[in-house]
């Protein structure tokens, strides 16, 4: 059978963004979610690779009563099972996220039955986001809430960046096409093409609103330091968000 991308580049993903390797994750991403995440008690993430925002999620205080993690990649899956039981959980006597394998479009989770619903930078990689927002819709309990983690879609549009112009002496942050939807397989790194799918922020947001989704607070957060170290020619850009997160509330 043949392997979708996810699968093919799923030791890359890994070794580049897991296990506390990557900057923005680590300093930006994850505490984020541990703050729009605290006090739920029954916690699903969607599309949640090898479990790093499951795992922050099963370590909150208070300690929910169950975190659940959806992911269709197998490979992401024995690890995410493998990390589940590290050192930290076992001496704390913790149990840790539990996994299934499954599709964001149909999600493998009965109606109402969850209180929290996470998904981080996956939504993005999907072509129809109809679907996957009903879902989530659907799962959430009422009064339930909804965090979004997405690159930012009004700033990262395709063709967006930076403009160093040596001629006019001007450097800004140029934002490329971004009314419409856009799917391009990218080359995120040599040899690694995903997909990804630009659609405006008005896509998502009434999308959400009409699965009754409806936003309490956003954040768009300057890129971190760890990740201005490493790419230090991202420093002139740092007022242009990378990152945009949304809390979301189900309607009752
Ligand atoms: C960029 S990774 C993010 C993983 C994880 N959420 C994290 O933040 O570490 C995107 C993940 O979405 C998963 N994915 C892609 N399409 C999906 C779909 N239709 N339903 C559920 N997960 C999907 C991929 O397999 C991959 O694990």
């Amino acid at each position: 059978m043949t392997q979708t991308p996810w699968e093919i580049h799923a030791g890359w993903w890994q070794q580049e963004f897991t296990g506390g390797v990557d900057p923005e994750y680590e300093e930006q991403i994850l505490p984020l979610a541990a703050e729009f995440l605290a006090g739920a008690q029954r916690v699903l993430d969607v599309g949640a690779g090898e479990g790093q925002v499951a795992r922050v999620a099963a370590a909150m205080e208070p300690c929910p009563d169950v975190v659940v993690g959806v992911e269709p990649v197998a490979s992401h899956l024995e690890l995410a099972r493998e990390r589940v039981s590290g050192p930290a959980s076992r001496s704390e006597g913790r149990s840790g996220p539990v996994y299934a394998q499954g599709l964001a479009e149909a999600l493998p989770i009965a109606t109402g039955a969850v209180d929290a619903v996470v998904i981080c930078l996956m939504l993005e990689h999907v072509e129809d986001h109809v679907p996957v927002l009903a879902e989530v819709g659907r799962v959430l309990a009422p009064g339930g809430r909804f965090v979004l983690f997405l690159n930012h879609p009004l700033l990262q549009t395709p063709g967006s960046g930076w403009i160093d112009d040596h001629i006019l002496e001007e450097q800004y942050w140029r934002v490329g096409a971004y009314l419409g939807v856009d799917v391009v397989m990218e080359e995120v790194a040599p040899g690694v093409v995903l997909p990804f799918v630009h659609r405006p922020l008005s896509a998502y947001v009434n999308t959400m609103r009409d699965h009754g989704l409806v936003i309490e607070r956003m954040e768009e957060p300057a890129p971190p330091p760890g990740f201005l170290e490493r790419a230090p020619e991202y420093a002139a850009q740092a007022t242009i968000p990378r990152l945009l997160a949304l809390l979301a509330r189900r309607l009752p």
